[in-house]
């Protein structure tokens, strides 16, 4: 069984993704699946009607792999992105898959989708040029937070305090380049510097986390620097997080949860979350998580790695003492 990973093309991103990509590497050849890592300018498309020769790596035909990994997230490229859907319609499987990728990549369509199912989100406008503060101010209130559409790692995602602030963010952001794309949020107080990570595989919520900024920034990012201590899943937030997944189509997520209250809002869901922070403070395999239900969607039930053998182990045992909970 061979998969691909597609990873990040610059050296700097590729480095924040190797502690994933090795701990990917360590648990397949566990399961006896090679895992080569592939950026996409080493593949050229042929678009034919032929046959299944049509990708070439490094300059030369290659057989296909039995799945595709994308670990892109929001940096996913258009030429990446083409790569995915072409080899989806070759009959690879990936996970996740073109379509969902695309989809969390742009954070409004991403809220479009999970409000219209009534999940709750923060109230989210898209920017129009010259923007309207009293409007915002309007829909929002003050302070209010101001994203790109894409982005990823807290970078790109502002906190305008006051109304001046917002003025002269929005003022800077028109004269440098008036048709870009950026959402106005509003600012949920009680998540001030921390939120909730859950990961979320297979449709299965499978551990959470709680990150908190050590700088006094409101963003509560890993990456940023920020402590991650484990958090109890608790059948809301895992309900939240599995159902904002199914609803946006990821087979694998990461999905950010804000603290409103006594409740959650969804910030967002990675397609290609980081899992080192995770596994830091969890007594958690996320690879063998990830690995196990490709083997189950590919009908490799044999490769299953330990994880899944120990829940079908245990479910055996409790069935045969008879535990009245099982
Ligand atoms: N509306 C909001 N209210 C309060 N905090 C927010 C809000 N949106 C984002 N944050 C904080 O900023 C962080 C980064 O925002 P996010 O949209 O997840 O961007 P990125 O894709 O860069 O991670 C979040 O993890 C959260 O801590
Ligand atoms: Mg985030």
């Amino acid at each position: 069984m061979k998969g691909w990973v597609l990873y990040k093309e610059s050296s700097e991103l590729l480095r924040s993704e190797s502690f994933e990509l090795n701990r990917l590497r360590q648990v397949a050849d566990q399961c006896g699946i090679s895992l080569e890592a592939i950026s996409p300018e080493q593949i050229d498309l042929v678009v034919t009607r032929d046959d299944r020769q049509s990708v070439l790596l490094d300059g030369q035909g290659v057989s296909l792999p039995d799945f595709l990994l994308p670990r892109m997230g929001a940096s996913t490229t258009y030429f990446a992105l083409a790569v995915i859907r072409h080899l989806e319609r070759l009959g690879v499987q990936t996970f996740n898959s073109s379509q969902s990728i695309e989809t969390v990549r742009d954070k409004l369509f991403t809220h479009q989708i999970l409000a219209q199912s009534n999940l709750p989100v923060a109230k989210t406008m898209l920017a129009k040029f010259p923007v309207d503060i009293d409007a915002v101010e309007k829909h929002l209130g003050l302070p209010v937070v101001v994203k790109t559409i894409s982005g990823s790692q807290g970078t790109g995602v502002f906190l305008c305090e006051s109304r001046g602030h917002f003025e002269d963010l929005m003022q800077l952001v028109e004269a440098t380049k008036s048709n870009v794309n950026i959402i106005i949020q509003e600012f949920v107080s009680t998540s001030h510097g921390r939120d909730l990570r859950v990961m979320v595989v297979g449709g299965k919520a499978v551990a959470c986390m709680k990150r908190t900024s050590n700088d006094g920034s409101f963003k509560a990012n890993y990456t940023r620097g920020g402590s991650v201590e484990s958090h109890e899943l608790t059948p809301e937030i895992e309900w939240l997080s599995a159902e904002a997944s199914r609803l946006l189509g990821l087979d694998i997520a990461g999905i950010d949860l804000l603290f409103d209250g006594e409740h959650y809002k969804i910030c967002e869901a990675n397609s290609s979350p980081g899992f080192q922070g995770l596994e830091s403070c969890h007594d958690i395999n996320v690879p063998e998580h990830i690995l196990s239900f490709i083997c189950v969607r590919l009908g490799q039930l044999d490769r299953l790695p330990r994880v899944a053998r120990v829940a079908t182990d245990s479910s055996e045992k409790s069935l045969m003492t008879g535990d009245p909970g099982s």
